[in-house]
């Protein structure tokens, strides 16, 4: 395991991955062990993830990722999506706190109203930019997780939604938030890290 400053300052987003090399599934099982502990709205928890190893599935991934040579030298593309529904399931979640007696049953009537009140009363927007926003924190997690582990990742957005969502089957009410590639970084093509702004240029203390 490694300092988390390192895995922060460790991590970069892969141009390029060393082919045929397999992740173990006990690597991904643990991975989302430690990432059920992300945070999310209401404790939604509105992140799925999709993971695909299998070549000929990672190969039509490929085409519909405009044939991007990372995607095809990676081990595993994972998709993560948003759930747009995941405030319905809240009773669901919520049971299992009332049950261990952290709600009692008017909380529980009372939490289940407001959430249900919020996603339905904010509307569609919300429960889109909801489903985005705590999707991205999750893929965050995921990618830290995968550094400490000694696997690297790319988050990347370039790929056609509407034939990712059929290929993979992923229902209307979750939205395609990020495509990750991972795999080894293939380190004889890494680029210096882009520029990035210094602290003063991008906070403001108010
Ligand atoms: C939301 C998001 C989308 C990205 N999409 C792509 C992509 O489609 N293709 C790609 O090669 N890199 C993509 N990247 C990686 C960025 O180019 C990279 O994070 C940035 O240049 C900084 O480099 P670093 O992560 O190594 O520090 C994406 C990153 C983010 C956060």
């Amino acid at each position: 395991m490694g300092e988390f400053i390192d895995i922060v300052r460790d991590r970069r987003s892969a141009n390029k991955f060393i082919e045929n090399i397999e992740i173990p599934r006990k690597v991904f099982d643990d991975i989302f062990y430690e990432l059920t502990s992300a945070p999310s709205a209401f404790n939604l928890q509105h992140a799925n993830y999709y993971v695909v190893q299998n070549p000929e599935l990672k190969m039509e991934v490929y085409e519909a990722a405009f044939r991007q040579y990372k995607v095809k030298t990676s081990s595993a593309v994972i998709f993560v999506t948003g759930d747009k529904e995941a405030y319905k399931n809240a009773s669901n979640i919520y049971e299992g706190s009332k049950m261990l007696g952290i709600l009692d049953q008017r909380e529980f009537d009372d939490i289940i109203k407001l959430i249900n009140d919020l996603y339905e009363g904010w509307g569609e927007k919300f429960q889109h930019d909801e489903a985005v926003r705590n999707s991205s924190l999750s893929a965050m997690l995921f990618m830290l997780l995968a550094k400490d582990k000694g696997w690297d990742t790319c988050p990347m957005i370039y790929f056609d939604q509407d034939k990712i969502r059929e290929l993979l089957n992923i229902p209307d009410n979750e939205v395609p938030t990020l495509m990750i590639t991972m795999g080894k970084m293939d380190t004889t093509s890494v680029k210096l890290r882009g520029a990035r702004k210094a602290p003063g240029e991008f906070t403001h203390f108010l």
